[in-house]
């Protein structure tokens, strides 16, 4: 697979095209992002932890019958990806409250949300990713009803899998966020990625933040807490 010119440039991955027009290369970065891409820094190993991380979890995904984009892991920090069409908004399921919830609706972190509950944002960093709800997004036609249905699907379906193999490790999936893209067949395939900075991930027992809240909230040592979580669930980094 002959690595060609750059498509796109994001805060932490750069994607490339190939000389198949059908598959794209992910590199992921040092670089890490909060806030928008106010804060930026580079954490030594974070590509390589994170292109990893993301492998293993899309594997397991996979296994258990959810489609994803990625194909192979071909070096430290890059994967060989499907090409998608990238549908512009992130799905969020949350199974306790953190985060912008807890801003947004004043309610106490951690506490338990049962059902889980989901939300989508618009992808638009210059709008800070506001909320929207699904018929913005059939009105401004990023998605029609059947992908909108098939999207929160698709992340119900990974939250069950995703918190019983966090669960195992000791862990709780708190939230995460998920971005989804049409394939050449014309079916949604989850995209983008699944690692410690797109997800809130606590100890169970002492609720030790695990995930890029360290980073966000300058709490130390992110990239070893990331490394940490994937050796429990079976990941030795
Ligand atoms: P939030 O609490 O900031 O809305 O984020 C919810 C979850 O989604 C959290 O695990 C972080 C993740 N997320 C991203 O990875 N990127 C984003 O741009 C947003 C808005 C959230
Ligand atoms: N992913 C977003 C950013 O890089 C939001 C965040 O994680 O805080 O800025």
């Amino acid at each position: 697979m002959q690595k060609q010119q750059e498509l796109y440039r994001g805060k932490a991955k750069t994607v490339f095209h190939t000389d198949d027009e059908n598959k794209l290369i992910l590199h992921f970065r040092n670089d890490t992002s909060a806030f928008d891409g106010e804060k930026i820094e580079q954490l030594d190993r974070k590509g390589e932890v994170n292109n990893k991380f993301n492998h293993f979890i899309m594997s397991k995904l996979e296994e258990a019958g959810i489609k994803t984009q990625v194909e192979s892991l071909i070096s430290d920090t890059e994967s060989l990806v499907k090409k998608l069409d990238m549908i512009p908004v992130e799905c969020v399921v949350r199974n306790f409250a953190a985060g912008s919830m807890c801003r947004r609706l004043g309610v106490e972190e951690g506490i338990e949300l049962s059902p889980p509950t989901f939300e989508f944002f618009l992808k638009n960093d210059a709008l800070h990713d506001p909320m929207v709800n699904e018929y913005h997004i059939e009105s401004f036609g990023w998605a029609d009803q059947a992908q909108i249905a098939e999207m929160k699907r698709l992340t119900f379906s990974v939250n069950k899998v995703l918190s019983e193999l966090f669960d195992k490790g000791g862990m709780l999936l708190v939230d995460f966020k998920l971005e989804f893209g049409v394939d050449v067949n014309g079916d949604i395939v989850l995209g983008d990625e699944f690692t410690p900075d797109g997800c809130r991930l606590w100890d169970k027992e002492t609720r030790k933040k695990l995930d890029k809240d360290r980073f966000r909230q300058g709490l130390g040592s992110v990239v070893e807490s990331y490394i940490e979580v994937a050796s429990r669930i079976g990941l030795t980094l």
